[in-house]
């Protein structure tokens, strides 16, 4: 077991040859906790003799921020500003000695320091717009100073990042050097004037609007982007007035809902995408991946495999639809490269490592297979047999299934320990999210080995058991049920798909189906046909848009009319007439919803369902549901996802919100034990 750290250990302090040189070792990244601004502090005392000091980071990187898990109890002494006050007023002018990444806090710090040098590729942020706050240690007000209006917008309110050497160019930083510890001598005897004390003249008010206009579209709803330029332009004031506003500002901000949302995500998606119950088991190497079912998603995945370096073999029913896939593999690949995320090199290994073949030989040495053929039961078993008949006993086999049951595809296969659904989401080699899904007899390495392939491929794991949509869909399901009982009952959909979106959802439910199709959701509901609780209500106006032939947008019609192909859906009066009719086939008078009700009743929905999913163990727990509404399905990851959203709203919001649904629609609902009447 290893020793727990001295504390005194955080900062160290040598002085050699009248350079006091302090190291900050607080792992994974130096984050600047209660012990190490303490420690900082006190390190600033000690070389108040010496010609310089210079102030660098152990390990991988500098300060890379905050130490958020401090920012649900009050701040505790001495504060970030403390520090960068003590650094900025050093009788011993500080050089900021910086690799990996600087930010947030480090970013502050640095900006307090006299002199800042880094080697090449360090990044600079302040990326505290992403948690809902603003900078707390002067970072809006040095700034501006600092890199100019333009790229203390662009850091502060949009959360972007940008290397040493344009903030080199941009005279916020004094040298970009391989081995910064060597030119640390030239710095002795100078004196710059502090960062806070430079004159800036205010932003010009055109700018002003620019900046706003750009903050709120970055913003979609959150209020953090906005805050960050209020904050900015306090930068025209003297430092000693504007830096105390910025500190009342972040520290109220702390407490907002949109932190405390943005808070949970980001440690929740740290958790979920490393189950405990995974912890310690070695994920197998992979290099070749073979995929089967070069369609939509099978091109999406190919192409994000190949991103992450590995070899990929497609394999398509025929000749013809593997050179179809080659080119869509291809098409997707250009447009990483055209939009700067690869490189050309890395385009050209990357094509060269992609095989697309109709025979399955060409998978014998694969490690990981994926099978994403149609969605049909026999179909996906006839790739398994013909699969094991090529490759070895050690090559992990997963299906990309979004409804079948992963257990029905596998049965009879050798060694089940290896069987497991590896879930991407549309497009395949963009979203984030995976399901990974353990299956009657899925091994541990299995699991780990998916774990760890999502992670290479830059996505966020999630660990599902096997239900009829796992955790994802199964929710979806449960809020379009939710939607189109309220069509029937007074709503259209435009009023809801409105509401929604003033959630803060990206799309509302109806405008969501018409982009990936309604057959999809028929085939669900027909599926379900033969289990579906005979007291469940059943609407059937989404079935009579099928039988229209209005099955979305790519049909030029749907829940919205899309003439001469518009991407925006117009309210169609007919889908308002079907609607109408459909109310008074069925003897219902239409009620009216509010905006709250219909965010309140289709989130308690969705709440609801994921409870279920939590209670029957097919998720983990609360976190994962909402690790997969943000991260797959267009939940506002401000809002924290459904599970945080019904703790934020209350017990008994979401309770008198199950009621009114079971009200309009009895036996049509099943509770979650936590949103049971009379259960604490
Ligand atoms: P698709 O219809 O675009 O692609 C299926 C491909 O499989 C076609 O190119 C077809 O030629 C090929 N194929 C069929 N049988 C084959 C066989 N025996 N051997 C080799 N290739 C064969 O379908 P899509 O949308 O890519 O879906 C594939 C799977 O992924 C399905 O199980 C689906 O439920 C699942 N999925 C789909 C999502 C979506 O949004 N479309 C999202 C997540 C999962």
């Amino acid at each position: 077991m290893k020793e727990r750290r001295d504390l005194s250990d955080l900062v160290r302090t040598e002085i050699r040859d009248g350079i006091g040189w302090v190291t900050l070792d607080n792992p994974p990244v130096n984050a600047t906790s209660t012990a190490v601004r303490a420690e900082l502090l006190e390190a600033v005392g000690k070389v108040q003799r010496c010609e310089l000091a210079v102030l660098s980071c152990a390990g991988k990187t500098f300060v890379a921020g905050g130490d958020m898990s401090e920012f649900d109890a009050p701040p505790q002494e001495p504060h970030l500003p403390d520090v960068t006050t003590a650094l900025e007023n050093s009788a011993t002018p500080f050089v900021a000695l910086m690799h990996g990444n600087v930010l947030g806090g480090g970013f502050e710090i640095a900006m307090a320091c006299a002199f800042r040098v880094a080697r090449p590729g360090t990044r600079f942020g302040l990326p505290e717009v992403n948690v809902g706050l603003i900078p707390g240690a002067g970072g809006t007000q040095r700034a501006p100073r600092l890199l100019g209006w333009e790229m203390a917008f662009q850091m502060a309110c949009l959360g972007k990042t940008f290397t040493a050497e344009a903030l080199f160019a941009a005279g916020a930083i004094d040298l970009v050097a391989d081995n910064p510890e060597a030119t640390i001598a030239q710095f002795k005897g100078h004196t710059p004037e502090r960062v806070s004390e430079r004159a800036i003249a205010p932003i010009p008010p055109s700018e002003i609007a620019r900046f706003k206009a750009q903050a709120r579209e970055f913003a979609k709803g959150r209020a953090a982007p906005l805050h960050n330029l209020t904050a900015l332009t306090w930068a025209s004031q003297p430092f000693a007035e504007a830096q105390p506003k910025e500190r009342a500002l972040h520290l109220e901000l702390r407490k907002s809902e949109e932190s405390i949302a943005l808070r949970h995500i980001f440690f929740a998606e740290r958790a979920v995408t490393r189950p405990a119950t995974l912890q310690g088991i070695a994920p197998h190497d992979l290099a070749h991946i073979a995929i089967i079912g070069g369609g939509l998603m099978g091109s999406g995945i190919a192409a994000a495999s190949l991103i992450a370096g590995y070899k990929v073999t497609l394999i398509e029913r025929d000749r013809q639809a593997a050179d179809a896939a080659r080119a869509t593999v291809t098409k997707l690949l250009q447009g990483a490269l055209d939009r700067g995320k690869i490189t050309r090199s890395a385009f050209d290994a990357q094509i060269d490592a992609l095989t697309t073949t109709d025979t399955y030989e060409a998978a014998t040495d694969a490690d990981l297979a994926i099978e994403a053929v149609f969605e049909d039961l026999d179909a996906k078993r006839a790739v398994f047999a013909a699969l094991t008949r090529v490759v070895g006993p050690q090559t992990l086999l997963a299906t990309n299934t979004s409804y079948l049951d992963p257990n029905a595809i596998f049965a009879g296969i050798d060694k089940p320990e290896r069987c497991l659904g590896i879930h991407f989401f549309s497009p395949a080699h963009i979203m984030k999210l995976v399901e990974v899904v353990k299956a009657d007899h899925t091994g541990d390495h299995a699991l780990a080995t998916a774990f760890a392939f999502a992670g290479k491929l830059r996505k966020t794991p999630v660990l599902a058991g096997v239900f009829d949509g796992f955790i994802g869909n199964r929710i979806l399901s449960a809020y379009r049920r939710a939607a189109e009982y309220m069509l029937a009952d007074g709503a259209l959909p435009q009023q809801i798909d409105a509401a929604m979106r003033a959630f803060g959802m990206a799309m509302g439910p109806f405008e969501a189906q018409d982009m990936a199709g309604l057959q999809i959701a028929q085939a669900n509901r027909q599926r379900q046909d033969a289990t579906r609780n005979p007291d469940e209500r059943y609407v059937t106006i989404s079935d009579k848009l099928c039988d229209m032939g209005r099955f979305g947008r790519r049909a030029g019609a749907g829940w919205y009319a899309y003439p001469d192909g518009a991407k925006t859906g117009q309210p169609d009066p007919l889908v308002d007439e079907l609607i109408a009719a459909y109310r008074h086939e069925n003897g219902l008078t239409p009620c009216s919803f509010s905006e709250t009700d219909i965010q309140t009743q289709l989130l308690a929905a969705m709440a609801n369902e994921g409870a279920r999913i939590v209670d029957e163990g097919i998720a983990e727990n609360a976190a994962a549901v909402d690790v997969v509404k943000t991260s797959g399905y267009g939940f506002p990851r401000w809002r924290g996802g459904p599970m945080h959203w019904a703790e934020t709203i209350g017990m008994s919001e979401v309770r008198s919100a199950l009621d009114a649904l079971e009200a309009a629609s009895p036996g049509s609902w099943q509770r979650a034990k936590a949103f049971q009447n009379g259960h604490n």
